[in-house]
């Protein structure tokens, strides 16, 4: 008797449908997977076969036949070897096939029919959901996250075994619930708290700001000064995201594996520092299947890059249509699949190789056309992406050996929560629920529609704003990125209108007149 059962995969982000045929083949013994599987999928064959024989289950001695359909879509992993043994055990008879009805099946089969941990479960139970499935059995590791999606049910397993005994009903499995755990401490987890970094209240301020409406940042100056620091204690301070938000972000980490142990949710805005070493597929994505990049990690969250110019320049220009996209494509022989990024980038440089230029107490060392050239290594178009650029001069000894205690981290992200959550009430008429990447979440995301309706400037503010537009010689760009950079600023003031003096600090933060 000819078997179906349900499975999924992956491609991109999203969950696909595959049919799981088994069948009898003429000849004697063996497994044949056809319907384009891959190198993992064909090892199939033999972990099936242990596995189902180490259950204390018979196995058939005629030989077996799998098709995957559709055959157009590739297959790849080890999700496979649980639905081909299920197919296995309906078509011989152990397991009535009815209980597989409008059930999804995925999971990795070891030698001893133990089931193991699989990644992409998310997208695959929202796609069964889409699909009209009732119920998905996935490995137990992995049950807290496909029971993020309603109105599924979720049949956690752990060895093939059970699942025999659950399908034959001799001993249920019981379907897993959601509990419903709250935001813990643990997820703000920033190394430096703001009261710990002494001075440097303009370049907080500019942090302040660039954390309430998702902007870019540039932290720039001399060693030592706690660039490093104050980037490394914006997770602190990160408002809060929608549970929309948090399902988008967390899909991206099942499909990239990098869900931490035992966190079927990411609920904290994801902060990722890849070193400067980082190659261009490891930064924007790719590979041959593929996977997800730090820009895609960094979704709804940051990516600091520090030291700045030390990534490659290559490295760094690709991330110039991600940016301005807010998703990134990557195309290859079989296709192009499209993957969200978008992120808040906060980088630090130093000014020249030697690090001192600019610097009030040390002198610097390096020539001019060495400050120019290296400068020059972060492109004009990168520049005009970064919404805030700020010096970071050292801080003087008075201030580091005071005792003065700053704001902490937790008084500030009230204000840029206060200021997050006027953005969210302002945007939540013109969300599109279709495509999650482009919903307009925070001013950063604004396009010019929405620059044209919410930032509205009075006679004074167009004025200021013609008059530095020429002046500091601005692209149209820039203009708009100021005008978004302004909104945040009167959001944080709890301001309706964009008032004269949140468009002068909003100008402020552009480039000052770079060297060259
Ligand atoms: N504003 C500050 N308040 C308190 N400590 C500071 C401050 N700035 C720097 N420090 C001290 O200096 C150390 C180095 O700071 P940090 O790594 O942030 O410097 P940086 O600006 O990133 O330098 P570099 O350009 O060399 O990367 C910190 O670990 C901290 O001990
Ligand atoms: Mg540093």
């Amino acid at each position: 008797m000819l078997a179906r059962i349900f499975s999924c995969a992956v491609i991109g982000l999203d969950g696909v449908i595959v049919d799981v045929e088994v069948d009898y083949a003429a000849g004697m013994g063996g497994v044949i997977i056809v319907g384009l599987p891959d190198a993992a999928v064909q090892e199939s064959r033999e972990r099936v076969q242990s596995a189902v024989k180490n259950a204390g289950l018979p196995f058939p001695r005629r030989r077996v036949i799998v098709n995957l359909a559709p055959a157009a879509v590739r297959k790849e992993g080890p999700y496979y070897d649980l639905p081909i043994a299920l197919g296995v055990m309906v078509m011989t008879g152990l397991v009535p096939a009815h209980a597989m009805e409008k059930t999804l099946v995925l999971g990795e089969l070891s030698l001893d029919g133990s089931v193991r941990h699989a990644k992409g479960v998310l997208p695959m139970a929202a796609a069964a959901r889409q699909n009209g499935f009732k119920r998905i059995i996935v490995p137990q590791a992995d049950a807290a996250e496909a029971a993020l999606i309603p109105d599924l049910e979720v049949i956690p397993v752990t060895s093939l075994k059970a699942l025999y005994l659950h399908l034959t009903e001799d001993t249920p499995i019981e379907p897993h619930t959601v509990t419903d755990a709250p935001i813990t401490e643990n997820d703000l987890f920033a190394p430096t708290d703001f009261s710990e970094i002494k001075g440097q209240e303009h370049v907080k301020r500019a942090v302040e700001v660039a954390a309430a409406g998702g902007h870019n940042v540039l932290m720039m100056g001399s060693p030592g000064s706690g660039k490093t620091l104050l980037a490394r204690a914006m997770p602190g301070i990160l408002p809060e995201m929608s549970i929309d938000e948090a399902l988008d972000v967390t899909r991206i980490y099942s499909v990239a594996d990098a869900l931490p142990p035992g966190t079927p949710l990411i609920r904290h805005r994801p902060f990722r520092a890849p070193h400067h070493t980082i190659s261009h597929a490891g930064l924007v994505g790719g590979g041959n299947w593929p996977h997800p990049g730090e820009i895609s990690l960094a979704h709804r969250g940051v990516l600091f890059l520090d030291e700045f110019p030390e990534f490659g320049t290559r490295v760094l220009e690709v991330m110039r249509q991600p940016m301005e996209d807010k998703l990134v494509t990557i195309s290859r022989a079989q296709g192009s699949l499209t993957f969200p990024a978008n992120f808040q980038l906060v980088a630090a440089m130093n000014p020249c190789p030697c690090g001192y230029y600019g610097d009030l107490l040390k002198p610097c060392t390096c020539a001019h056309s060495t400050v120019t050239k290296y400068q020059k290594r972060i492109s004009g178009p990168l520049l005009d992406r970064i919404d805030i650029h700020i010096e970071v001069p050292r801080v003087d000894y008075e201030k580091l050996s005071s005792d003065r205690v700053g704001e902490t981290s937790a008084s500030i992200r009230q204000r840029v929560q206060a200021a997050r959550d006027i953005q969210t009430q302002r945007y939540s008429s013109i969300r599109n629920s279709n495509i999650d990447s482009l919903n307009i979440m925070c001013n950063a995301d604004m396009r010019i529609a929405e620059i044209r309706r919410f930032c509205k400037l009075d006679e004074a503010g167009e004025s200021l704003i013609k008059a530095a537009m020429s002046q500091l010689q601005l692209s149209a760009r820039a203009y708009h990125r100021i005008l978004k950079l302004a909104r945040t600023i009167a959001d944080l003031a709890g301001s309706e209108a964009i008032e004269t003096g949140h468009l002068a600090e909003a100008l402020q933060y552009r480039p000052k007149i770079m060297i060259g």
